[in-house]
């Protein structure tokens, strides 16, 4: 069986992976908090054994010991981010129990499990998937924390780009689309049901703004200049006094062309502008990567100029808090992967959805323009 049709397999691979980036810090650095929007390493962790206890042993068990157990410090919603690292347990103890306990729980699921069942959790590996995909999100954020630029077996930097101000641009014209999952079972229940929608005639650029060219719009004065700017970022940019991506060590990028990373959407949109752009809508960028018209996706997250909204006839899944409290207006859309991503995100039907503000995570951006050529 190929990796990406072992789900089992894949599962495995990513505690371990989990496991490895906990016991790879001291007793310190499980504990800190390597940005004010980031968890610690160690409740990431503790928080994916968590997961799986609450859909194996308490969903499909009945057994709530654990759940119950660790609720208050695991949940997100009833541990505020500065007080995670407090409740942790000692790093040896932490270790030991999650291995215990993840080893535990892969046994208990193969057991247990059964595609061909009628119940929403079992039917066609669903939960199995969904753990999968919610420990590759995990996994990426504490890479993220880890500071780690890249992850084994990825390739490095490459290259680079010219980084010439006229990347290439592809064009689509209007049409009816489909967006979303084509594959339920794999899919997360913001990607569904499968929706059709109208596009306009567009280009989208085919790969994303570099370094080299983001530093000209901070030589040009780009981040004091209010014409490019929409309201709400122009307030943004006027309280945090951001005047370079976040990746940066001042005004100069230490690799120029590599795709630009750690701005903000506020920032984004402002640039876009800057070059007579805009960001891609969610649904042009998935459709123009379904069409094989984008190159170096999967390296940044790539912003979008829609906000996280539902699609007609969402149905949460497994529970409401996955997706529904983040369509709530303030959250947009990015599209893509990133280089810290695993294969489970990088599919061209993922939502991820941050606030505009979010400049802590390897987000960039690609241009889109009306109109055709
Ligand atoms: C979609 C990546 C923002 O990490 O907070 C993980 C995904 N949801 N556990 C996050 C998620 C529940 C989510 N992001
Ligand atoms: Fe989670």
């Amino acid at each position: 069986m190929s990796p990406a049709h072992d789900p089992l397999g894949r599962w495995h691979d990513l505690q371990r992976a989990l496991l490895g980036a906990a016991a790879a810090q001291s007793e310190d650095r499980l504990r800190d908090q390597a940005h004010p929007d980031l968890s610690p390493i160690g409740w990431h962790l503790e928080h994916c054994v968590f997961v799986e206890c609450v859909w194996i042993r308490s969903a499909l068990l009945a057994d709530h010991a654990i759940r119950d157990r660790l609720a208050q410090r695991c949940l997100p919603e009833l541990a505020p981010k500065s007080a995670r690292g407090g409740l942790l347990p000692r790093r040896a103890e932490l270790l030991r129990w999650s291995n215990e306990t993840m080893q535990r729980n892969w046994a208990l699921l193969c057991k247990v499990r059964d595609p061909d069942a009628a119940d929403p959790l079992r039917a066609d590996d669903r939960i199995l998937h969904f753990l999968v995909s919610h420990h590759a999100q995990h996994l990426e954020t504490v890479r993220t924390a880890a500071g780690r630029v890249r992850t084994p077996g990825q390739p490095a930097a490459g290259p680079g780009h010219p980084g010439s101000v006229d990347a290439p641009t592809r064009s689509l014209p209007g049409a009816v689309v489909p967006v979303g999952s084509a594959d339920p079972a794999r899919a997360h229940d913001n990607e569904l049901p499968r929706a059709r929608v109208r596009l306009r005639d567009f280009r989208i650029a085919q790969r994303p703004v570099t370094n080299r060219e983001w530093e000209a719009f901070v030589v040009a004065g780009g981040y004091r200049d209010p014409r490019w700017w929409t309201p709400e970022g122009w307030r943004w940019q006027t309280r945090t006094e951001v005047e370079a991506p976040d990746a940066w060590q001042g005004a100069v990028p230490d690799d120029p062309g590599e795709f630009v990373a750690g701005v903000s959407r506020h920032e984004a949109g402002a640039y876009a502008r800057f070059r007579g752009g805009r960001l891609p809508h969610e649904h042009e960028w998935e459709t123009a990567r379904r069409a094989g018209l984008l190159h170096d996706t999967g390296r940044v997250w790539e912003w979008c100029a829609n906000r996280f909204h539902p699609y007609p006839g969402f149905r949460p899944f497994p529970y409401r808090e996955y997706s529904l409290p983040w369509f709530d207006g303030r959250h947009f859309v990015l599209k893509g992967g990133s280089r810290l991503s695993e294969p489970e995100v990088r599919r061209p039907a993922f939502r991820n959805y941050y606030p505009p503000a979010t400049r802590h995570i390897l987000c960039g951006v690609r241009l889109a323009f009306d109109g055709s050529a």
